[in-house]
């Protein structure tokens, strides 16, 4: 902190938030961690408990037609345009408890502190249903639908167990022909703010607990796949054709490339077949998720990988396959809301927050689609995320209530005088 700041008001409020991510935590597909993937049960289940949660917080819940659940103050007129909170309540698999769940968690809370607040606009609170797109192999399923963005070929995309999501819709009470019915109208918001753990180290290495986000990182992620030629293990060395070989080096060649570029890759699947001990592998499948602070950054390192790919096919003999499964531009932050979540933030005692730019993908590049979006950085400890480490401090979240809830206030302060503002998207190429 800069400046002596406040005790929290939220302290009590930040221990029902802990207590309900620890809840939610226990909703899960795996038995000894936590995954919680797009239209399972333990997605019903949460979507049910959230429910519960906004109704104690004043607000009408209701399930989109995508299985987004959302909120709005009940005393809030139909029709007049909303600022929504929100994030996301799905997890990879071996997950921490905050990623997402915090954000959810913080806006119920806030919508419980104003609901009898006039502001000049409705409040709203959604707890998105795919962010992380772990299940379908596709992100921000939820907040895609949301936005107007939901493409009806992905109803055929597929889970590892060969279900698709048509069924999986279907099986959760979806009707799979209307999720695209979940898009909000155009005008119908004021503008979206996301409060989330940072997912790095900066604001701990910083010594802040909360930060100002400026913008989204560009991202893609590809599908690639090496085809030799599946042999006995006793094949001499010339005669082989070892695709795992082949994805062994590409994965080191990705490393040193997007490292130069200044980018982030992560190979985090392979598959192999046949996958046998005494077979050389014919055939292997793996991804890449690439991230920039800019699609043009993140493009380049593309060239320069695509290159280095195509390379160490001729020279093994291995043939290419590249499927491209997901792309987003990067995404900045409207000024107007950033100033809002800053003034949130110098309510809380630091007058000065940082402004950090965010690595990892969020529900707000999808939403930035049809609203302008903010976002405030709470710190986690040692940054990690994605994993059953995940930490936060019980007095960052405390004033993550805080400064979020005096967002919200300064926004309203800054639009009292108009009937909200409906500009487009300051979303680049969203
Ligand atoms: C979501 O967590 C992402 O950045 O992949
Ligand atoms: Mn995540
Ligand atoms: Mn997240």
């Amino acid at each position: 902190m800069t400046a002596a700041a406040p005790a929290p008001r939220g302290a009590e409020a930040a221990r029902r938030v802990l207590e309900r991510c620890d809840e939610l935590a226990r909703h899960s597909s795996m038995p000894d961690g936590i995954e919680r993937v797009y239209l399972s049960p333990e997605h019903a289940r949460v979507n049910d408990i959230a429910a519960a949660w906004m109704r104690e917080a004043g607000l009408h819940s209701w399930s989109d037609p995508a299985g987004n659940q959302c909120g709005r103050r009940s005393s809030d007129p139909a029709g007049r345009p909303a600022l929504l909170l929100g994030s996301h309540l799905d997890t990879v698999p071996g997950a921490g408890r905050y990623d997402g769940i915090l954000g959810v968690l913080v806006a119920i809370e806030v919508a419980d502190r104003l609901r009898e607040t006039e502001l000049p606009f409705a409040l709203e609170v959604v707890a998105v249903a795919d962010e992380e797109g772990t299940r379908f192999g596709t992100t921000l399923l939820g907040s895609r639908a949301l936005a107007g963005s939901w493409r009806e070929e992905w109803q055929e995309l597929t889970d590892a167990h060969g279900t698709t999501l048509r069924r999986a819709a279907l099986d959760f009470d979806l009707d799979p022909d209307r999720i695209a019915s979940a898009a909000r109208e155009p005008g119908s918001l004021v503008g979206y703010l996301e409060a989330h753990i940072e997912q790095g180290p900066r604001l701990e290495e910083a010594d802040r607990a909360l930060g100002v986000v400026t913008s989204i990182a560009a991202a893609e992620r590809r599908l690639l796949t090496f085809r030799g030629q599946a042999r006995h293990g006793a094949t001499p060395w010339h005669l082989r054709r070892d695709a795992l070989q082949g994805a062994a080096e590409a994965v080191l060649a990705m490393e040193r490339l997007a490292r130069e570029s200044g980018s982030v890759a992560t190979i985090g699947h392979v598959r192999v077949e046949p996958d046998a001990v005494n077979v050389v592998p014919g055939l292997a499948e793996f991804s890449l998720d690439l991230r920039d602070e800019t699609a043009a950054g993140r493009d380049a390192a593309w060239g320069r990988i695509q290159h280095e790919l195509q390379a160490i096919g001729l020279q093994r003999g291995l043939d290419l396959d590249v499927v491209s499964t997901h792309e987003a531009p990067e995404v900045v932050c409207a000024p107007e809301l950033r100033d809002a979540i800053a003034a949130g933030i110098a309510a809380t005692g630091d007058a000065e927050p940082p402004a950090l730019f965010s690595i990892a993908g969020h529900d707000a590049m999808a939403v930035a689609a049809i609203t302008e979006v903010g976002m405030l950085f709470v710190r986690c400890a040692g940054g990690i995320s994605h994993h059953r480490d995940e930490a936060v401090r019980a007095d960052d979240v405390a004033l993550a209530i805080d400064a979020m809830e005096a967002a919200v206030l300064e926004l309203a302060a800054r639009r009292a005088d108009g009937a909200g503002d409906t500009r487009p998207s300051s979303a680049i190429g969203a």
